[in-house]
């Protein structure tokens, strides 16, 4: 990234964690205590942010207030860590380590971390219901998010995901399984964006556009760092794919790469839509080759 970039980055970075960490789940008082430690262990273990820079990059490019934008940037923050925490339960992909820590579940136990993300999802809706955004904007983003957290989004692709282990999918089984468990929320969080900045119903389609490409790309890269990444530098473990339909099983790691450039291209070439684009530009060129 250009030093301007990367500056611009590390403020969406200190907004977005100062704001998780002063807005969110404070509550001392026994028995639910554990419950909020549970929910702030995982939220606020670090993590790139990435959907919730984009919810506020969106809005900008679309000529918003970055600020006003902050509630729906934390709720799909919130989303996201929820479908961390219940990924990693014993019943899906048993893992250990998240987010360089022991996994909520190791930690808290199964029940906590189960309501935990319960408690997570529920809670993001509260939060772009209370945003200083006008109703008609705070009604569609709801709606955006509801249907990409849900059936149709992310909790279907992982169901498609969880079904289809030791059994070998076709390419577009493939691709339906990633563009919805980590394609929907990129695309809820960069439509999320051009909601809070009342963007232009073109610039809503640019943003479809390039948040399916850009979560597919970022997706094969995941699949590609399970088998060539390093656990210390990713903060989860590696190697732990090999039961499940991955670009990397299907084509290997060479093809792989050259999807990883195809579909960002593709994604930044959608960014034509909107001025001051240079930002997202660069993220999504940065995030090729991203280790971690
Ligand atoms: C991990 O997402 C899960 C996938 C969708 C591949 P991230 O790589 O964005 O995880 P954090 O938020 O940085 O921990
Ligand atoms: C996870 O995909 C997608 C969601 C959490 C919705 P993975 O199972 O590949 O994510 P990691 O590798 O555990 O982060
Ligand atoms: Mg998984
Ligand atoms: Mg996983
Ligand atoms: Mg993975």
């Amino acid at each position: 990234m250009t030093q301007n970039n990367e500056q611009r980055m590390q403020q969406y970075l200190h907004t977005v964690e100062t704001y998780l960490d002063e807005a969110c789940f404070h509550y001392d008082a026994e028995p639910q205590k554990k419950l909020f430690e549970s929910i702030r262990y995982s939220l606020l273990a670090g993590g790139k942010r990435l959907r919730p820079i984009m919810v506020l990059d969106f809005c900008k490019m679309c000529g918003g207030n970055a600020d006003s934008a902050m509630p729906l940037a934390a709720a799909i923050e919130m989303i996201h860590t929820y479908s961390l925490i219940h990924d990693d339960l014993p019943s899906m992909d048993n893992d250990d380590f998240r987010r360089g820590n022991p996994t909520n579940h190791r930690v808290y136990g199964e029940a906590v971390a189960i309501l935990a993300g319960d408690a997570l999802l529920t809670a993001a809706f509260e939060s772009v219901a209370g945003a200083k955004l006008s109703s008609d904007a705070r009604i569609h983003a709801v709606q955006v998010l509801a249907q990409c957290a849900g059936c149709t989004g992310m909790v279907g692709g992982q169901v498609l995901d969880i079904m289809s282990e030791e059994r070998a999918c076709t390419e577009q089984e493939i691709l339906d399984i990633q563009i919805r468990k980590t394609g929907a929320l990129i695309r809820a969080a960069c439509l999320m964006g051009v909601i809070a900045g009342n963007g232009t119903a073109q610039q809503l389609d640019a943003a479809v556009t390039f948040a399916d490409n850009l979560g597919l790309a970022f997706q094969i890269r995941d699949d590609m760092l399970d088998v060539i990444g390093s656990a210390e530098k990713l903060g989860k473990a590696v190697g732990t794919d090999e039961t499940k339909n991955t670009f990397v099983r299907l084509y290997g790691l060479e093809r792989c790469e050259e999807l990883v450039q195809k579909h960002t291209q593709i994604a930044i070439d959608a960014l034509a839509a909107f001025d001051s684009n240079d930002f997202m530009t660069d993220l999504a060129k940065s995030l090729t080759d991203r280790e971690s």
